[in-house]
């Protein structure tokens, strides 16, 4: 399978996971990226079945009500019973990294209100160490230089992404330089503690219960129960 077949191999067993687990008055998390708009359009085909769903980005919930599915705001929900997202990079300990459509903040909320979390990755994002993929980092604009130089204190590199504003009106910064990440959970809350960060890419206080992981053959399934 090519990269784009994996990605869609890997969005079906997602589709399928969720058409056995979700009960019929529960709301579902959508996430963000290419993988998830395959998700969202092989969705679209079972909408009946779908209570509705709560967006991580304006992308998707334009992408999902173009389907025809509901999309509700979170405060509007009593709960999110499974969350289906991609991943940038993700470890044997189901620990991620995302972020890459910038999106983090809104999605690492998700993660966090969800039941279960379930990610959907091509072989192309499954590594043995995280950072490697420049770590995104959302930031309120006036605290932008203050936060690279904490940043550079921890031995990042932090890069401005240019011309791109998230869905919360902040700003982006990228940081290089950080492979082997040796304790996500320990960096994420470092990075936490940065004043004028809003949110890290890092997933690992929270990671995936369920990679859905497609590589040339087929999906493979690691479970929270099951990493290592
Ligand atoms: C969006 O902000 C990200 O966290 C995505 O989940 C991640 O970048 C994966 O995107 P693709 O599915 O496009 O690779």
């Amino acid at each position: 399978m090519t990269q784009d077949q994996q990605k869609q191999a890997a969005a079906q067993a997602a589709v399928d996971h969720v058409l056995k687990k979700l009960d019929f008055d529960s709301y579902l998390g959508v996430g963000t990226g290419s993988t998830c708009n395959y998700f969202i359009d092989l969705l679209a085909q079972h909408k009946g079945r779908i209570a509705g769903t709560v967006a991580s980005s304006e992308a998707t919930a334009e992408r999902l009500r173009g389907h025809g599915i509901p999309v509700e705001d979170l405060n509007s929900v009593r709960d999110v019973q499974i969350y289906v997202d991609g991943a940038d990079e993700a470890n044997p300990h189901l620990e991620l990294i995302k972020g890459g459509g910038g999106a983090l903040t809104r999605e690492k909320i998700l993660a966090a209100a969800a039941g279960s979390f379930v990610c959907i990755v091509d072989a192309g994002k499954r590594v043995d160490h995280l950072g490697r993929f420049p770590l995104p980092i959302e930031v309120i604009p006036m605290a932008r230089g203050y936060v690279a130089r904490q940043l550079i204190k921890l031995g990042g590199e932090p890069v401005y992404r240019e011309n791109f504003v998230t869905d919360n009106g902040n700003v982006i910064l990228d940081i290089h330089g950080l492979h082997p990440i040796g304790s996500p959970r320990a960096l994420e809350e470092k990075l936490n503690n940065i004043t004028g960060v809003v949110c890290n890419g890092l997933f690992a206080l929270r990671p995936a219960d369920l990679l859905l992981s497609a590589h040339a053959n087929g999906v493979e399934t690691l479970s929270s129960e099951t990493r290592n």
